[in-house]
């Protein structure tokens, strides 16, 4: 028993600020994209990063099925992107997406992990996967995009 409500659970979690990526993955169904900001850096060595899948994102049986994706850190001017892969269907962009190594990734995002699923994680209505990073790029310059209380925010210039 808890003394709260998800509503209240959620809310919770969304007081802390976070950065924005959209995950990508291929199948026999295509390229596919979806915007999640559980992300998480696991460990250096070797090198592991995680993610957190809602039990109902169709994301998750693409990436049983290729059994590899990747995380593209968005950039503080990529909010269309951003939405465009929580399900807002944006045809302005429809094909942005670039392959690199066999995997789709965001063009300009402000930092790219290709990763081999090591690990998934079953965790009540999520699925952790935990990702072996196989490659990576940064663009040092970028300024991230952020997430925080339900709203996409820019660092102050
Ligand atoms: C800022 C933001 C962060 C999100 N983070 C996650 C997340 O970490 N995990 C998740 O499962 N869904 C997350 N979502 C929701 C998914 O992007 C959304 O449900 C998407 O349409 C699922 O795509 P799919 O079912 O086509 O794979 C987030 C949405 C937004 C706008």
């Amino acid at each position: 028993m808890t003394d709260f409500d998800s509503r209240a659970m959620r809310d919770a979690c969304g007081s802390f600020a976070t950065g924005v990526t959209v995950i990508t993955t291929n199948s026999d169904e295509g390229d596919h994209g979806m915007t999640a900001n559980a992300f998480m850096s696991v460990s250096l060595d070797p090198p592991l990063i995680s993610i957190s899948l809602d039990r109902n994102a169709r994301m998750l049986g693409r990436i049983r099925a290729s059994g590899r994706y990747a995380v593209n850190v968005l950039a503080e001017d990529m909010e269309a992107l951003a939405w465009h892969f929580a399900g807002r269907h944006n045809p302005e962009m429809v094909g942005v997406l670039e392959q690199r190594d066999g995997l789709p990734v965001v063009p300009g995002a402000a930092a790219v992990f290709l990763t081999e699923v090591a690990q998934e994680v079953e965790a009540g209505d999520h699925t952790l996967f935990i990702g072996r990073v196989t490659g990576l790029s940064r663009r040092p310059d970028a300024a991230p995009l952020l997430f925080c209380s339900g709203k996409f925010h820019r660092l102050p210039s």
